[in-house]
């Protein structure tokens, strides 16, 4: 079989141990249907080059077909001496047509281009299922915020309580990067929308082909511009790992705010049964193993993308053997991600959140020092005082383990006395409730009840415009 490819100036087959080493059929095999399609476009330039007559291209066609049939059933399947899925196919092919039709088929085209072709044919393929995908976590994330309605939760910086918020203006801020991931997707696509086939093995093909086709036939709407480029370069593919690793990232720290919600302390969020797990040992036990299965796999996902990265990095600007190992990175990106994203979501979905704890927490731990200081900004103080007359409310309620709105009126006339008068200070208590707190944060983007519905209905738009 190997003399097959390339028995002409050599007196052996590679030896066992480098045939081992050569071999990626066990992860190019998914490949198959891609480079089948490809040889079919490939056959029929062929024959509009006057390389193979009508009656050729026919028989081929034929031949093609059958061994997609024979693929499809598992009827044909590499075997131990096929180095990868193109020397497997070709040896199919041959089984089917004949030596000297199956033979025909590899002028003018190397593994090269072919293979470049080939990993870009099956990533867009599956991009737009990771997009579907992404786009009905966005969905559930979507239909939760809607269902949060008014309700409210302690904002958090570094951990701990800033500002009331509303529930849905923090599950919402975790549909916007899905948004860009998919919108990433979608440029990305635009990039990678140039077939490499007629690149031969880097430096184009004599044999007057016209690539421009056979990029239509599968999908594409350019042919790459330079062919060592076309044959040479993995920026796409590393460029959809980042993607795909960046996903990961979102989702990490999506599981990440669910697992410490999930919490006994914070008790802010159930999960669904059928999106929990149990403990073999603990019976109370009810674990949130999804969203720490996809904390775990991001590093993985990140992974990927280093690894490949890394491959990359220092290779010679022509095809060499080393871009065979770009395809086991994102063959195990998408597969974490098609797995990982439909049960995300439906945990997403299900997951029901005690809104009473989380309005009785919202404004907790001070959270409505920043109303006061703006209230006093409002009233003429400037900033840098109404920061520390806030801070001083804040200090005395501390004190006496007491919340800002247990400070009495002249408790307010005090703090506040070089600034406002005694009739004033008081009605500082207009802003001392988590409803007036977030319904006063009405600027674009901010988590006023307006605000945060119009942000839905743009996220809506946006969802559908995908
Ligand atoms: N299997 C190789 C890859 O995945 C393609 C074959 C190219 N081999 C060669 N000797 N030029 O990149």
């Amino acid at each position: 079989e190997h003399l097959a490819l390339w028995g002409g100036r050599f007196t052996s087959g590679p030896s066992p141990e480098l045939a081992r080493l050569s071999k990626s059929t066990q992860f190019d095999w998914r490949l198959a249907d891609d480079d089948i399609a490809g040889s079919r476009a490939h056959a029929r330039a062929l024959g509009r080059a006057g390389l193979l007559t009508a009656e050729e291209l026919n028989r081929m066609e034929a031949a093609l077909d059958e061994l997609q049939r024979r693929v499809d059933s598992g009827a044909f399947a590499p075997i131990e001496d096929d180095e990868d899925e193109a020397t497997a196919l070709e040896r199919g092919l041959i089984a089917i047509a004949g030596d000297e039709l199956g033979g025909k088929l590899r002028a003018g085209r190397s593994r090269n281009d072919q293979i470049a072709c080939l990993i870009r044919m099956w990533l867009r393929r599956h991009s737009r299922i990771i997009a579907r995908l992404l786009l009905d976590l966005a969905a559930a994330l979507i239909e939760q915020s809607v269902k949060a309605g008014t309700a409210v939760m302690p904002g958090r910086t570094h951990m701990q309580h800033a500002q009331p918020v509303l529930l849905a203006h923090q599950l919402m801020a975790h549909v916007w990067p899905l948004l860009r991931d998919v919108q990433r997707l979608v440029d990305w696509d635009k990039r990678i929308d140039a077939s490499p086939y007629g690149s031969g093995a880097l430096a184009g093909n004599t044999l007057g082909l016209e690539p421009v086709a056979v990029a239509r036939e599968l999908g594409f709407t350019k042919v790459t511009e330079n062919s060592i480029d076309g044959t040479a370069s993995r920026d796409l593919v590393a460029e959809f790992a980042f993607v795909a690793a960046m996903t990961g990232v979102d989702i990490s720290r999506l599981s990440e705010e669910i697992i410490i919600w999930n919490t006994q302390e914070f008790a802010f969020v159930r999960l669904d049964d059928a999106y929990s797990t149990g403990s073999s040992i603990m019976p109370q036990k009810k674990n949130p193993d999804i969203a720490e299965l996809a904390r775990g796999k991001s590093g993985r996902l990140i992974g990927d993308l280093t690894g490949l990265l890394a491959t990359l990095k220092g290779l010679p600007t022509a095809y060499a053997r080393d871009l065979q190992e770009d395809k086991e990175a994102v063959f195990d990106q998408v597969d974490t991600l098609e797995v990982l994203l439909p049960a995300f979501t439906g945990m997403v979905a299900t997951m029901t959140f005690d809104t009473d704890r989380l309005e009785a927490e919202a404004p907790t731990g001070f959270a409505l020092a920043t109303d006061i200081a703006e209230w006093l900004v409002k009233n003429g103080v400037p900033f840098r005082h109404a920061h520390e007359l806030s801070g001083a409310c804040v200090k005395l309620a501390e004190g006496r383990g007491q919340e800002l709105w247990d400070l009495t009126d002249d408790d307010f006339v005090t703090v506040f006395k070089d600034f406002l008068p005694a009739d004033l200070a008081p009605q500082v208590r207009e802003v001392l409730s988590t409803q007036g707190s977030v319904t006063a944060r009405s600027g674009k983007g901010g988590t006023s009840p307006a605000r945060v519905r119009e942000q839905i209905a743009c996220a809506r738009t946006t969802v559908e415009s995908l």
